[in-house]
């Protein structure tokens, strides 16, 4: 499964590309946000997020949703990240996450 956040479609972009190659199915994390859902998912294949670097790092507001979220199934996940030139802590803080999520 693939959950994507993205603020000027980049992420998307490279979202769908994942999905075209997988055949997974894509989420888009914003429909959620607004709907002020907690999000609960199931996924016996990794779950890949998919996400922009804003100063050095995934969006808060993205984070925070894969923090609260529930992930049940697989316990393998990818992080991918779009970015210019520089994702300083990104890897970081997605490999914090992931220790969090228990993935
Ligand atoms: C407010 C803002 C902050 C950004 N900060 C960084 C950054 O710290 N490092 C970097 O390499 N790119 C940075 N970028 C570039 C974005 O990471 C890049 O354009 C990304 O692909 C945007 O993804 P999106 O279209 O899914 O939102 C920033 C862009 C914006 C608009």
């Amino acid at each position: 499964m693939i959950l994507y956040f993205t603020g000027t479609g980049n992420s998307r972009h490279v979202a769908n590309q994942i999905a075209k190659v997988t055949g997974e199915q894509i989420e888009d994390i914003a429909i959620y946000l607004r709907q002020n859902d907690i999000g609960h998912y199931h996924s016996d294949r990794p779950y890949v997020f998919v996400g922009p670097v804003y100063a050095g790092r995934y969006p808060r507001v993205m984070t925070d949703y894969i923090r609260k979220a529930e992930f049940t199934g697989s316990r393998q996940a990818y992080f991918v990240a779009t970015c210019a030139e520089t994702p300083w802590i990104t890897a970081k803080y997605a490999k914090r996450l992931a220790e969090k999520k228990r993935f």
